[in-house]
């Protein structure tokens, strides 16, 4: 099956599933790297290691600052964390509202099993409860995403994952753009 993601540019696409499901391969594959902002590599760079969760409260505040300094340049923005408390999704949307660019929330809809598998294959492999969890969170956050506010959500199946295709489009009010801001040339200052 073949999912079509009509994503605007700007916006934030904030990634929602357990660890495992993909989210990271997923955005490697359809969008630049410096658009991309990892929690777990927020964790990294503060505290040397992506499973150091004594810093993840500081990791948060980076990762939330990085993404409005991104919106606030009106730049495509990927949130890649699990995103699978209300809370978090919550952040993440006022963020984007709050600089005015369209929130799209993608879900990786995969089921216990898969994560599971595929957890065993990522670079930071996760405690198996821990995965149990967020898969139980998952399946909270499939009951209320439409309603919390996102311009668009997406629900990818776990045979639409790899198959799935994003279009970009302009989000409405934005500048006419011919080309996405990393094909671009450098400024140089000319204006
Ligand atoms: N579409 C896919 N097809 C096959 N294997 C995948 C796919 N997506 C991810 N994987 C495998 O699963 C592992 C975990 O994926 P990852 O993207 O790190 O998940 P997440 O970021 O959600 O924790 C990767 O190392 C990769 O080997
Ligand atoms: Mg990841």
């Amino acid at each position: 099956m073949s999912a079509r993601l009509v994503i605007p540019r700007p916006s934030l696409v904030v990634l929602c599933g357990p660890a495992g499901s993909g989210k990271s391969t997923f955005a490697r594959r359809h969008f630049p790297a410096t658009a991309i902002v990892s929690s777990d590599r927020c964790r990294a760079m503060i505290g040397d290691d992506e499973a150091n969760i004594r810093v993840s409260p500081q990791a948060f505040e980076l990762f939330h600052f990085i993404i409005e300094l991104r919106l606030r340049d009106r730049r495509l923005t990927v949130a890649d964390s699990t995103a699978l408390r209300a809370e978090a999704r919550r952040d993440l949307e006022g963020i984007a509202k709050r600089y005015g660019v369209p929130a799209v929330l993608i879900v990786f809809n995969v089921s216990e099993a898969r994560a599971l598998a595929h957890n065993t294959r990522r670079k930071r492999r996760v405690a198996r409860p821990v995965i149990e969890q967020q898969w139980e969170r998952l399946q909270e956050a499939l009951q209320t995403v439409h309603e919390e506010g996102f311009d668009r959500v997406y629900i990818l199946g776990e045979d639409e994952v790899g198959g799935a295709t994003i279009e970009l489009t302009p989000a409405a009010g934005a500048r006419a753009a011919t080309r996405p801001p990393w094909k671009r040339p450098p400024r140089d200052g000319r204006g």
